[in-house]
């Protein structure tokens, strides 16, 4: 199946509610079990998580990683209110994360500070997938934890219509929608390790982790 884009940013209030209320809570858990189980315990003391949407990774890497300081960064201001409004609800959160509304790529971060870099199905938004390599490069000190992931697409029509089935039944319309136009506009593992290649990004490995989902992970250089 070829890719088809859509649109990068999720700024439309009504779906950034509709995602926020959306129940990841299983994968997301899993997310930071596989971080834990190749990282430990320890990220380091600036964590930036690209592409936060409305914070799910975000506040449960600040609760796992209680040394750290999570910057969660988006360019959506819809979900960057949800994400704000929760941080605000919670004293734990008011030190530990911060959110920035940003659109990558952008040259105004602070370059070569953070210990982790973390993405969560940011990767299939980008119509340059470039874009988020060059901002792991950008943002990681040396030796920086790497963990991204992201959806795997289909081979074909009929394995996507399969995975929604399985993972979209009683979902809302518009999560559904969502959800397959994600599925269209994926990357399949092959070209992820082409796109690691060009970017100079030879440390890091390419994994399928489950069904629908690939994994990158590994450390920067250490010089
Ligand atoms: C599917 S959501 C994932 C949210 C979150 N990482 C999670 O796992 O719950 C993808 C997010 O990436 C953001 N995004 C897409 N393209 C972006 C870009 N070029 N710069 C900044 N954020 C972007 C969207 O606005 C959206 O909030």
């Amino acid at each position: 199946m070829e890719r088809i884009c859509e649109p990068e940013l999720m700024d439309e209030p009504l779906q950034a509610q509709a995602y926020a209320q959306a129940d990841f809570a299983s994968s997301d858990q899993a997310l930071l079990d596989r971080i834990a189980a190749q990282f430990g315990g320890d990220l380091g003391d600036h964590i930036v998580d690209l592409g936060c949407g409305p914070g799910n990774i975000t506040f449960l890497l600040a609760d796992r990683y209680p040394g750290s300081l999570v910057l969660g960064l988006d360019g959506a201001a819809a979900m960057l209110e949800i994400a704000e409004a929760r941080r605000q609800s919670q004293p734990r959160w008011h030190q530990a994360v911060r959110f920035r509304q940003v659109v990558l790529p952008c040259a105004d971060l602070q370059a070569g500070t953070a210990t982790a870099v973390v993405s969560n199905s940011l990767l299939h938004h980008l119509h340059d997938p470039q874009v988020l390599w060059q901002t792991v490069r950008q943002l990681g000190s040396a030796g920086a934890v790497i963990m991204v992931r992201d959806l795997h697409r289909p081979a074909s029509a009929e394995e996507l219509d399969a995975l929604l089935a399985v993972q979209m039944a009683g979902a809302p319309e518009v999560l559904r929608t969502d959800y397959a136009n994600s599925l269209r506009a994926a990357f399949r593992c092959e070209e992820v390790v082409d796109q690691l290649r060009l970017a100079g990004l030879n440390t890091l490995k390419v994994a399928r982790a489950g069904d629908r989902y690939l994994e990158v992970s590994g450390r920067l250089p250490l010089a």
